[in-house]
């Protein structure tokens, strides 16, 4: 198995992932607030890159079963019922819904990995879900991290090293690591002890704080509290089900 990662998107290109296999992270707080949905019950997320794109699909489609999520510059977009935090996809909220999502680089991500042959969405709550399926048909993947408005970002880059030190700590077959992924993993080592702390530096996480969402880093921080694993159908998010076999994945990796 070989495991490559771009740190962000804009290494990206979407042609050349044809036919890869890609997991899609965004720790704050797209791949959370995702994951949280589904968890929650909401039907599929509709990832779209535009503001625009999203009110026009919603025109398309049912009122009661369709939401808009997102946000732009951290906050919910006007007109949109839910932003972008975790706490919003509550049950009472998404439950049986249709979620129409577009965010700032997590959407971004997924619109542009779309023609993987296989995607997945991951963040730090649901990582061991994402690393119990790459290993149960281990074949080549490729990390994409969303990053932080074209920049790479601590957060998304630690929670990769993490997804990739579970991939390998007592891999019963051979991984071969691109220079990328080798140093994500290094990342994870020096800063996997404390998750909230590292995300609380980050620049991401220092301008949520500022705006007031310090509770989501606490939620973003949660290592497998959202067990779920969301795969890409199409052009749309649902649940993939999976065994629930007990994993090494399912294992704490040492930083
Ligand atoms: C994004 O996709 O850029 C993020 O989820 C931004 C945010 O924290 O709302």
């Amino acid at each position: 198995m070989r495991i490559d990662l771009h740190l962000t998107p804009h290494q990206t290109d979407e042609l050349a992932l044809r036919e890869k296999s890609v997991v899609v992270i965004d720790v704050l707080r797209a791949c959370t607030s995702i994951a949280a949905a589904l968890t929650n019950g909401a039907r599929e997320i509709i990832p779209v890159d535009t503001v625009e794109s999203a009110v026009k699909i919603s025109g398309n489609l049912f009122g009661d079963v369709t939401l808009l999520g997102g946000e732009r510059n951290g906050k919910m977009i006007e007109g949109f019922s839910l932003g972008n935090s975790p706490a919003e996809y509550s049950e009472e909220r998404v439950r049986g819904k249709s979620i129409i999502f577009s965010s700032t680089n997590g959407a971004q991500a997924m619109v542009k990995a779309r023609y993987a042959r296989e995607l997945f969405v991951c963040a730090f709550v649901n990582v061991s879900a994402v690393a119990a399926a790459l290993r149960r048909n281990p074949r080549d993947f490729t990390v994409v991290c969303a990053g932080n408005n074209g920049m790479p970002s601590m957060e998304d880059s630690v929670c990769a090293g993490m997804l990739i030190a579970k991939m390998t700590d007592d891999a019963p077959f051979p991984v071969e690591l691109t220079d990328g992924a080798s140093a994500a993993r290094a990342l994870f080592k020096t800063y996997g002890r404390g998750i909230l702390k590292m995300i609380k530096a980050s620049d991401h996480g220092r301008y949520l704080l500022s705006i007031g969402f310090g509770d989501d880093l606490k939620t973003c921080a949660g290592v497998d509290t959202m067990p779920v694993l969301p795969q890409l159908d199409g052009t749309v998010i649902r649940l993939k089900r999976e065994p629930a076999a007990k994993e090494p994945t399912d294992q704490p990796v040492t930083p």
